[in-house]
């Protein structure tokens, strides 16, 4: 028993750094982010600023464009669908650092 708890708990290590977002990733992945949103994330007339947004509003703004019930930029559903699961977690991490507007 105690075996199968140890085993366990190095799994969940092992397992913590696919969730958890890397910042450092999340910059190089925010590239194509910027020709919308500019490179500090403020964005301009026609975008939002998404920098300095909380990690849980960031991913569940691109969830919904993921799922298409958030509908108002087509383009912003097109970007959000060119990112997984793990690029989302990391681009919130990076975004989350910027400073707000
Ligand atoms: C072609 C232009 C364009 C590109 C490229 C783009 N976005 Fe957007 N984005 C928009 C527009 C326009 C909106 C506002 C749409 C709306 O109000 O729902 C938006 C909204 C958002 C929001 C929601 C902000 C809020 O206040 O709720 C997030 C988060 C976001 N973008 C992240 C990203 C990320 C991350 C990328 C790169 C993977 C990206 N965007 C690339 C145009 C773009």
């Amino acid at each position: 028993m105690i075996k199968l708890s140890l085993l366990l708990c190095s799994c969940l290590m092992l397992a913590t750094p696919a969730f958890a977002g890397d910042a450092a990733a999340g910059k190089s992945k925010a590239e194509p982010c910027a020709d919308c949103h500019g490179d500090d994330g403020k964005g301009d007339k026609d975008t939002p600023c998404i920098a300095g947004m909380s990690e849980a509003d960031f991913t569940k703004a691109m969830k919904e464009y993921q799922a298409e019930t958030r509908t108002k930029s087509k383009k912003m559903i097109k970007s959000a669908k060119k990112v997984n699961d793990d690029d989302i977690a990391d681009l919130a991490a990076y975004f989350v650092t910027l400073p707000k507007k």
